[in-house]
């Protein structure tokens, strides 16, 4: 019966949930704790940002739902470009070297540019993009990250907006991945500790 197949399909992928849930330490922040942080940062963006249109650079795919979600609470005018960049090549330590995936940097010249991403680590990410966007000669530059590790880095980066800062752990959720999983839950977590040391999953 085609129908029956199909609510037992629609069933077996509710199942993913729980399954990811058991390999989460701790919750950091649920789904209401990030979107009335969100609603505080939005509105402090609108704010600075008033009478100027902006340029949202999205550094993907980890801050993939952080910038759907914060830029639908914010009512300027804006572009938006995303930009592909990886470091991390599957493990959870970044080989600092950072790889644009695309040949062309958006046309930032003379625009009012906010940087996101979904998680300030080492400093490799984004101190490669602005630099990157610097050379581009935008008016304005700042930086907006959901989470920042509280740690010494590598790069020096001091974003103008930050959602939370965490300790130096592992955490997955809300666009964040480990091995490209655990982006779809609904809120932040840390990793359990032997999932990030197993050699292959
Ligand atoms: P950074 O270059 O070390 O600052 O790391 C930035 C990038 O590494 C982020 O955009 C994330 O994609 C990824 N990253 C760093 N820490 C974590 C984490 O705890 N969980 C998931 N991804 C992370
Ligand atoms: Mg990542």
């Amino acid at each position: 019966m085609r129908l029956a197949g199909v609510l037992w399909e629609c069933a077996s992928e509710t199942h993913a949930l729980p399954q990811m849930q058991s390999d989460i330490e701790r919750v950091l922040f649920d789904g209401p704790a990030i979107h009335k942080r969100l609603d505080e940062m939005a509105a402090q963006i609108t704010a600075d940002y008033s009478g100027r249109e902006l340029t949202v650079i999205a550094i993907l795919s980890g801050s993939l739902m952080f910038m759907s979600d914060l830029l639908r609470r914010i009512p300027l005018p804006l572009k938006l470009d995303c930009l592909s960049v990886g470091s991390y090549h599957g493990k959870t330590r970044t080989s600092g070297e950072v790889i644009f995936k695309q040949l062309a940097v958006p046309d930032v010249a003379d625009r009012n540019v906010l940087i996101l991403d979904d998680i300030l680590d080492t400093g490799y990410t984004l101190a490669a993009v602005r630099k990157k966007l610097e050379a581009a000669k935008p008016r304005s530059i700042r930086v907006c990250v959901l989470l920042s590790k509280r740690k010494q880095r590598a790069r020096d980066v001091d974003p103008d907006y930050i959602g939370f800062e965490i300790g130096d752990e592992f955490v997955v959720g809300y666009g964040l991945d480990f091995m490209e999983r655990y982006r779809n839950l609904p809120y932040l977590g840390v990793l359990r500790k032997e999932l990030l040391e197993r050699p292959n999953q």
